[in-house]
C-alpha cells in the first residue's frame, strides 16, 4: 500500500515508516519539522533501504494536504503529527486545539473527498483519564487533565462519527502507553529538545552527565513502591503494531491499547536501567508532578484477540536501546562541531 504517514520524522513515526517499508508499503512523509529533524528521512531511507517522498508542510493546512492528496494515490494514512507536550499545551491550550484537531479533521476530510479507506491515530492512554487500572477500551473516557489529553479525546470523537456516517472508511485508533527505546541501528530514538518532560530521556541524560540529578516526582502514591507505574512499551513494538493495525483494518471503528499490560514504578525503571547498562543514575525524591496519577497500564487483550499482536520487547531491551541511542546521538554531536 501507499501509505501517507504525518509526522513520519517523529520520535513514533520515524520507527513505524521503518517498520511500514520492511513490510513493503510505500510511505509518504508530511512533516514540518517542528519537533524533528530533516535528516531523521535520510536515517529512514538509510535504515530501510528505500526510499521516501518527503513534504515539509503542516497538516492543519487544507490546501497543503489536498495538494498530496492530488499528486499520489494513496491507500492510507497514518496521523502521528501533534503537539505532545503536556504542560506546553496548559499554557497555549488554543494552539493545541487547532494544531491537533483541525490536523485530524483536515485529513480525514481529504480522506472522504479522496476516497482513502483507511485511516489510523494516534491517540494516548491518556484519555482514560483517572479509570480503575488496567484500562480497557471500553471504559467510559473520564475528563483528562490537561488540553493536550482532550484534543486526543476530540480528535477520536470526531474520527468515530465521521466513519459512523461512512461505510467506505476504516479507522483505527491505537491508543499508546509509555513508548521508549529506540531502533536498534542507534542511529533514530527519541531526542526532544531542550530539558525532557519524559522519564527515559531525563534518565539517559542523566546517565550521560548532560543533567545533573533525576526529580523522581512523588514516593506516596499508592503503588508497590510508591513511585508512579506505567506500562512502557518499545518503540519497535509499537511501530509494529501500526503495521499490524493497518494490514487488518476492517470496516467499522476499531480501538485499540498498544500497551505491554505490566506496570513498572520509577524506581524499578531506574533500578533496571542501572543493572543493564552498568551506569548510575543519581535521583531525588521530590513533591508530586500535578497532573500526574498513580498507575496507568493497559488490558492487552483486545489487540491480541483481533489483530493477532503483542509486545515482544522487554524493559530490560527498552533500557539497552535508549542507553545505545543517547551514547550514538551524544557522539554524533560531538563530531558535527568537532568539523
Ligand atoms: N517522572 C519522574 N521524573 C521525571 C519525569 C517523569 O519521576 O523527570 C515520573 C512521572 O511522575 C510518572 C512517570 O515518571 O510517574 C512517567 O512520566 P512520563 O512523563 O514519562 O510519562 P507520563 O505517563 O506522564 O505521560 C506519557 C506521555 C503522555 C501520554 C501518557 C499516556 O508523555 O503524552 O504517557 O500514558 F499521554
Amino acid at each position: 500500500m501507499n501509505i501517507l504517514v504525518t509526522g513520519g520524522a517523529g520520535y513514533i513515526g520515524s520507527h513505524t515508516c521503518i517498520a511500514l517499508l520492511k513490510a513493503g508499503h510505500d510511505v509518504i512523509i508530511a512533516d514540518n519539522l517542528s519537533n524533528s529533524k530533516r535528516d531523521t528521512i535520510k536515517k529512514i531511507e538509510s535504515i530501510s533501504k528505500k526510499e521516501v517522498i518527503f513534504y515539509e508542510v503542516d497538516v492543519s493546512c487544507e490546501k497543503s494536504v489536498n495538494n498530496i492528496f492530488s499528486k499520489h494515490i494513496i491507500q492510507g494514512v497514518i496521523h502521528f503529527a501533534s503537539f505532545k507536550a503536556i504542560g506546553e499545551s496548559v499554557q497555549n491550550p488554543l494552539e493545541y486545539y487547532y494544531n491537533n484537531v483541525v490536523s485530524t479533521m483536515v485529513l480525514i476530510k481529504a480522506c472522504e473527498n479522496f476516497g482513502v479507506g483507511k485511516f489510523v491515530f494516534s491517540s494516548s492512554a491518556t484519555v482514560y483519564g483517572n479509570n480503575e487500572v488496567p484500562f480497557v477500551e471500553s471504559m467510559n473516557l473520564l475528563p483528562t487533565t490537561n488540553p493536550y489529553g482532550e484534543t486526543k479525546v476530540m480528535s477520536e470523537r470526531i474520527l468515530i462519527d465521521v466513519a459512523n456516517s461512512n461505510p467506505y472508511l476504516s479507522v483505527s485508533i491505537l491508543r499508546y502507553f509509555n513508548p521508549v527505546g529506540a531502533h536498534e541501528s542507534g542511529l533514530i530514538g527519541e531526542s526532544p529538545n531542550g530539558v525532557p518532560n519524559n522519564l527515559m530521556p531525563y534518565i539517559t541524560q542523566v546517565a550521560k552527565g548532560k543533567l545533573k540529578k533525576l526529580s523522581v516526582f512523588g514516593d506516596d502514591y499508592s503503588t508497590i513502591d510508591g513511585t508512579g507505574v506505567r506500562d512502557y512499551i518499545h518503540v519497535l513494538d509499537l511501530a509494529d503494531g501500526h503495521v499490524a493495525a493497518l494490514e487488518n483494518l476492517i470496516e467499522g471503528v476499531h480501538i485499540y491499547n498498544l500497551g505491554t499490560g505490566k506496570g513498572t514504578s520509577v524506581l524499578e525503571l531506574i533500578k533496571a536501567f542501572e543493572e543493564v547498562n552498568l551506569v548510575e543514575v543519581p535521583y531525588q525524591i521530590c513533591g508530586r508532578r500535578p497532573g500526574d496519577i498513580d498507575s496507568c497500564f493497559a488490558d492487552v487483550s483486545k489487540v491480541a484477540r483481533e489483530l493477532g499482536w503483542r509486545a515482544k520487547r522487554d524493559l530490560l531491551s527498552m533500557c539497552r536501546d535508549a542507553w545505545e541511542f543517547e551514547k550514538n546521538n551524544q557522539e554524533i554531536c560531538l563530531n558535527v562541531s568537532e568539523e
